[in-house]
């Protein structure tokens, strides 16, 4: 006989659920054959299932249907799961392709992965790390396939649903999968997801309340149309490679360097870390060149020093108004080659080209003010993912972890408290009052959702899991908050030698929930977790 053993052995004490659903004791050949007969027994309103396949733990699952931009074509699955594939038509124009992966031991929660950047993307990593924790996990193509935004171009459909409706479909056909193929409906359903992911999870507690009990939302893509003009603003900050005002690559390592020597005591201990980078105002004068100095590899000139101000300073428009705040200091060797890299941002080009002004000779070179504000204005299908009312998530007891990397080259962890406050101040709550569904952490030396020189790993994905302790893993954090009640306070991130989890544990530190920050006591080795505190701003 099966029994559902996931819960007793790899869920810390107390994260079990009460009552784990076992709809049927499944043989594994009945499992197997359950699988294969699914495809043609499901009921589902404006879908297409294209067939059922049984994939057996341990096996490196071939993808051959998979575009070649998101990844190569396999994905190693460590348990038995039902592997269900399907269109959904979302509108007379537009549909999706999801997946639905139902593992043989079931856990009797339900779990939605998210997409990434513009892409059209099932998020096969995230559906491989959360079936192996007996979640019954979806994922979806976000309405088109591949990396790229050009399937926006005159499509306002395949917009709406990068916007918000490929992700809450996803979840509404999933949900009656599950119920289908396990013959009983899940008891808790999850959202785990980050960036363009971040934002779906935030779209979801804003429009769709009901889809989920718990989010983990990381490193979130909101106000959409203003990031994507601030990503964009950065080649008329750097201007191209061989202008004066651009810094070359190589110099960002020597910015890096001297941030570390303002700021990285700020916490009150110099390790290449910055607990809070939010109070890091950092000034590039220190890497003038001296009037004889003839080295341009280790110092700035006056309009060098004037670009890196510039990416550390919030981008306004001409009358001062914020569209987008500063790029936190620390993520420069991320945001060297991705923003700073003197070309356009490809996000920008392709959103404002094919879904801003459906206009393929739009110039990215010329960006200003007004496509700043032409993008806020248009805002398709509310893609801007701003709404600061939580009220419904909260009225059905849901529950929202936020998190962002304090070295995020991508999207600046500036944002994410920026929305924390809107949250707080269009509620009229309180940090302490937010606490009871929202919490927002700070997360040190944690690059676009992850790796990073810091503590990263939180168990935010599959290659960045150090345990299922919901101390120290987000998504078993939330689990603990919905199932038990018990709400995480601090996260802790673990930092593997030399970045390799093979390597073993280099050190851990505690990650503090905002507003409060994290900072060393002054005694005690900075490596252990007890020898820093968080303290209120
Ligand atoms: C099926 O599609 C129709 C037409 O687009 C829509 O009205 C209906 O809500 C869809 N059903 C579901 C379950 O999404
Ligand atoms: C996306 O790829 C799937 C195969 O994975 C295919 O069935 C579907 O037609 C493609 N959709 C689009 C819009 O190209
Ligand atoms: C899966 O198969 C591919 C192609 O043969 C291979 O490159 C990859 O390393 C395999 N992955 C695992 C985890 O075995
Ligand atoms: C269920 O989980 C247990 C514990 O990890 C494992 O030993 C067993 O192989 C799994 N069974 C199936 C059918 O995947
Ligand atoms: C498709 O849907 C749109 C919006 O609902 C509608 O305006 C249009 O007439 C429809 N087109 C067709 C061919 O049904
Ligand atoms: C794969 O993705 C690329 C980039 O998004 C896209 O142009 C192409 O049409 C996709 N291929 C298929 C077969 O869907
Ligand atoms: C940046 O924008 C300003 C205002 O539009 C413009 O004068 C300047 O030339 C632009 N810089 C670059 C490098 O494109
Ligand atoms: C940076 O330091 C220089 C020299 O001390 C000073 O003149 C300048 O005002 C400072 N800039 C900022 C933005 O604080
Ligand atoms: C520049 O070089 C001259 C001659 O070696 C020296 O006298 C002067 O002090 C130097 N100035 C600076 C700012 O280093
Ligand atoms: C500013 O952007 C608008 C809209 O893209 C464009 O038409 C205009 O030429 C740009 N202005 C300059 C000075 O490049
Ligand atoms: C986005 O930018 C516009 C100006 O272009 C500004 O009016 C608006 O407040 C900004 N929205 C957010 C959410 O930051
Ligand atoms: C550290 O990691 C890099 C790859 O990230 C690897 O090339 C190198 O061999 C590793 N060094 C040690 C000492 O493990």
């Amino acid at each position: 006989m099966i029994v559902n053993r996931w819960a007793q052995l790899l869920l810390p004490v107390g994260v079990a659920l009460a009552d784990p659903i076992l709809p049927r004791q499944y043989g594994t050949n009945d499992f197997q054959s359950s699988c294969a007969s699914i495809a043609s027994k499901l009921a589902l309103e404006n879908a297409t299932v294209y067939f059922s396949q049984f994939v057996a733990a341990g096996q490196n699952l071939s993808i051959p249907d998979r575009n070649a931009t998101c990844g190569a074509p396999y994905q190693a699955v460590s348990v038995d799961l039902c592997r269900i594939a399907l269109y959904v038509s979302t509108s007379n124009s537009s549909g999706i392709n999801m997946e639905a992966w139902l593992p043989s031991n079931f856990s009797g929660r339900f779990l939605s992965t998210g997409n990434g950047g513009l892409a059209g993307c099932i998020g096969y990593p995230d559906m491989a790390y959360t079936t192996s924790l007996g979640f019954a996990s979806v994922g979806a193509n976000n309405g088109h396939n591949g990396t790229s935004g050009g399937a926006f171009y005159n499509q306002p459909e395949v917009v709406a649903d990068f916007a918000y409706r490929s992700i809450h479909t996803n979840v509404v056909v999933g949900k009656e999968i599950t119920k289908q193929f396990y013959g009983s409906p899940h008891k808790k359903s999850y959202y785990l997801g980050c960036s363009t992911g971040g934002r779906q999870g935030f779209k979801s507690a804003q429009d769709f309340p009901e889809d989920f009990d718990g989010i983990v939302a990381g490193a979130p893509a909101l106000a959409f149309n203003n990031l994507t003009s601030w990503s964009g603003h950065f080649y008329n900050v750097t201007g191209p490679p061989d202008s004066a005002t651009f810094v070359p690559t190589a110099m960002w390592t020597v910015v890096h360097e001297d941030i570390m020597k303002q700021c990285d005591l700020l916490d009150g201990y110099a390790d290449g870390i910055l607990e809070d980078a939010s109070i890091c105002n950092y000034n590039a004068s220190s890497l003038l060149c001296g009037s004889n100095s003839t080295n341009s590899s280790s110092c700035l000139t006056p309009i060098q020093v004037n670009t890196v101000q510039k990416v550390f300073s919030p981008l306004t428009l001409s009358d001062g108004s914020l569209v987008y705040p500063r790029m936190q200091p620390g993520s420069e060797a991320v945001a060297a080659f991705a923003v700073y890299n003197g070309q356009p941002f490809i996000y920008n080009v392709e959103f404002f080209k094919y879904a801003i002004y459906n206009d393929p000779a739009w110039n990215p070179l010329t960006i200003n003010d007004t496509d700043y504000i032409n993008a806020a204005i248009k805002n398709p299908s509310d893609i801007n993912t701003w709404k600061g009312d939580l009220s419904a998530v909260q009225a059905r007891g849901a529950k929202i972890l936020h998190y962002h990397g304090q070295m995020d080259g991508i999207i600046t962890s500036e944002n994410s408290p920026r929305y924390y406050e809107h949250v707080s101040s269009t509620m009229g709550k309180t940090p302490a009052e937010l606490d009871e569904f929202y919490r927002f952490f700070r997360i040190s030396g944690t690059a676009h959702c992850t790796g990073g020189d810091g503590a990263s790993v939180i168990g935010q994905q599959l290659e960045s899991y150090q345990s299922l302790d919901p101390s120290e893993n987000v998504l078993m954090a939330v689990v603990e908050w919905v199932e038990n009640g018990n709400a995480p306070e601090t996260i802790t991130g673990t930092h593997w030698v030399n970045g390799t989890k093979s390597a073993g544990v280099d050190y851990k530190r505690a990650h503090c929930k905002y507003p409060k920050r994290n900072v060393y006591k002054g005694v005690g080795d900075p490596k252990a977790v007890e020898s820093w505190e968080c303290v209120e701003e």
